[in-house]
């Protein structure tokens, strides 16, 4: 069977397969190869039609190390800061799409997919916005953003964070306090996601929190039924992004009953910001594999390329290290998505 047809690819999935070595086992009797493994990230998560995504920063594409890691390995890219309030409106009315446009039309140009990061978030959140106390002010201000943004990016994100942190931490399964709930109620994210599909329907929509991961804590059952309330009164919700910024332990063993569950509501998940804290091969093999189990779990994204990229570099939690080197959690990701990894000089790795 035709290898492409097969894997039923996009351009994107398509570049990245062809970037990637690519090893096939031999043949069956019919002479169809029946495994086809990746040696690159983004390569071997496209072979299940599922996406392998990092974090970007404008601010290091003019690092080669960084940018070649980034084009031979990943095939979707979300913005770590640059398509946030603070960067995209910092007063009112008044757009700047400078940086958000170098990352988008960067990936755009090499087939990558892009996720958007975030349309309303209580963080980095210019003052202005913090400060206004009309509802119906501050409702247009919220609208207009979600659709000037969206509009500048219509047809080219896959999938868009449209409302980020909403909930509280801790035991109360509640929103948390923010400008958008204390001054427009909690219908805030249902007006947020009604905009949204009416901006740019071809997105997919999302919820996007952290410490949503463990299935019995107060904060995943909170956000659970509110998808579930928007799932049935059709409101227009298509996906919730688990961050999983998770410690050193890794996911909780929960983590896929997790995934599941919110599935099963009717919704795609997606893993969008993962990175574990001095990032042990076991526990981001579990969290990948929890991933590959469900289908309707679309993707992957890291956040962020070396250890000395992250927001929490001081952890190590990513899977390459400062100099640009694959770490033994890069292998045993690549691994639990099927493929094999690659020693230096380009044969699969020898492994003891
Ligand atoms: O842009 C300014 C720069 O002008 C200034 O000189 C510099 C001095 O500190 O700060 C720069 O802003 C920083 C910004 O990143 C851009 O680099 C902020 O201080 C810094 O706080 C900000 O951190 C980001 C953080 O979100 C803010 O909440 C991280 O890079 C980013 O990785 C992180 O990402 C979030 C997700 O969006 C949502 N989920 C949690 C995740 C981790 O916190």
């Amino acid at each position: 069977m035709n290898l492409l047809k097969r894997l039923g690819c996009r351009r994107a999935s398509v570049l990245g397969l062809l970037a990637a070595t690519v090893l096939v086992t031999p043949g069956t009797a019919t002479g169809a190869p029946d495994a086809v493994q990746a040696s690159t990230l983004g390569a071997q998560a496209a072979q299940s039609g599922r996406y392998f995504g990092t974090a970007v920063s404008a601010g290091r594409l003019g690092d080669g190390t960084y940018t070649g890691i980034l084009d031979r390995e990943f095939n979707s890219v979300t913005a770590e800061n640059e398509m946030k309030w603070d960067a995209t409106e910092p007063s009112r009315g008044s757009f700047t799409f400078g940086r958000a446009d170098q990352i988008a039309n960067r990936a755009q140009a090499r087939g990558q997919r892009l996720r958007g990061h975030t349309l309303v978030w209580h963080s980095q959140l210019p003052g202005w916005v913090g400060s206004i106390r009309d509802a119906n002010t501050l409702r247009g201000v919220m609208n207009n953003h979600i659709t000037t943004v969206m509009n500048r990016y219509k047809g080219r994100i896959h999938s868009w964070d449209v409302v980020n942190e909403a909930f509280a931490d801790g035991g109360s399964g509640q929103m948390r306090s923010s400008v958008f709930r204390d001054v427009l109620g909690t219908g805030f994210i249902e007006q947020a996601f009604r905009t949204a599909r009416s901006a740019d329907p071809a997105a997919k929509l999302c919820y996007n929190d952290y410490n949503i991961e463990n299935w019995s804590d107060a904060k995943t059952q909170g956000v659970y039924r509110m998808v579930r309330d928007f799932k049935s009164r059709g409101v227009p919700i298509d996906c919730v992004g688990l961050q999983a910024h998770f410690g050193a332990g890794g996911p909780p063993g929960s983590f896929q009953t997790t995934l599941s569950n919110f599935a099963a509501l009717g919704v795609d998940v997606q893993i969008t910001e993962l990175d574990i804290a001095q990032a042990p091969p076991t526990a981001y093999a579990n969290t990948v594999r929890a991933c590959m189990n469900v289908p309707r779990c679309t993707g992957i994204t890291v956040w962020g390329i070396r250890d000395s990229d992250s927001w929490r570099s001081g952890e190590n939690p990513l899977l390459f290290d400062r100099s640009g080197n694959k770490k033994p959690a890069y292998n045993a990701t690549l691994t639990a998505m099927g493929g094999t990894p690659t020693a230096a000089h380009g044969k699969p790795a020898v492994t003891p």
